[in-house]
């Protein structure tokens, strides 16, 4: 038979464990000291087991609180105009907000081509770390734009969907969306706000969103982290010309 090493069978023991429900999404994984007892390893290898796993996503971990099971990745419906709010609420976790920066800037050009306003059109600004029962999956800057855009400001953004303010406070659904969606790589900064190891694969999506009569409302640069999300879409085949 061949070798199998100690951590690769507990790594499998585990993986078993997730795969048929045992644990459950956001159970807690026994502490390095449990699992080198209950399966007569060392903390070592009980280590290693945990950290390629991790590594993996299919466990995470939170500083001083232990190791959880992580939530499959979100399987992201490219054909509905959704937010990240509501997103999160229908997987059955709780969405969260870190407001990171916000205030009124000025928008360049290519900003201002995307809300069809001159450059130097001051904007709202909003730049937040996005999270899922406490754990960051995303950074998001949103320029919105619409007269009295400013109020925005004044509004508590933590607690509050942006799509659900601006449809209900400001009477401007958003209605359709263009995204692209590209490649990259975390940075220093974004690795640390969003809890990963710089240069971890990322998603960069950026968004323009429009509401009634095709009006732009928000452009949006995001970046997601690379092993939490999958996109999903429909394709129909053409009829053949
Ligand atoms: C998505 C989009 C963002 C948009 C956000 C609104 O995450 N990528 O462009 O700003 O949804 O989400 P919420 O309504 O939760 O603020």
């Amino acid at each position: 038979m061949a070798f199998v090493p100690r951590y690769h069978q507990l790594k499998e023991i585990i993986r078993e464990g997730i795969q048929s429900g045992d644990l459950k999404p956001g159970d807690v994984i026994p502490s390095e000291r449990e699992l080198s007892e209950r399966y007569n390893v060392s903390r070592m290898t009980a280590r290693q087991s945990i950290v390629e796993l991790t590594n993996e996503g299919l466990l995470y971990r939170r500083q001083g609180k232990g190791t959880f099971v992580a939530w499959p990745k979100i399987a992201q419906q490219l054909t509905a105009l959704t937010g990240f709010t509501g997103d999160i609420r229908a997987r059955g976790q709780r969405p969260g907000t870190k407001l990171l920066e916000m205030g009124m800037v000025q928008v360049d050009g290519h900003a201002a081509l995307r809300l069809q306003v001159p450059t130097g059109q001051r904007v709202a600004r909003l730049y937040r770390a996005r999270l899922a029962d406490d754990e960051p999956l995303a950074l998001e800057q949103s320029l919105i734009s619409f007269f009295g855009c400013e109020q925005l400001l004044e509004v508590d953004l933590v607690a509050t969907s942006l799509y659900g303010l601006l449809e209900t406070r400001f009477g401007l659904p958003p209605i359709e969306a263009e995204q692209e969606i590209e490649a990259g790589l975390a940075t220093e900064a974004e690795a640390e706000l969003l809890e990963i190891a710089v240069g971890s694969p990322v998603l960069l999506l950026r968004r323009t969103t429009y509401t009634e009569r095709h009006q732009p409302i928000e452009y949006a640069e995001s970046v997601y982290r690379g092993d939490k999300y999958a996109f999903h879409t429909r394709l129909l085949r053409p009829p053949t010309q």
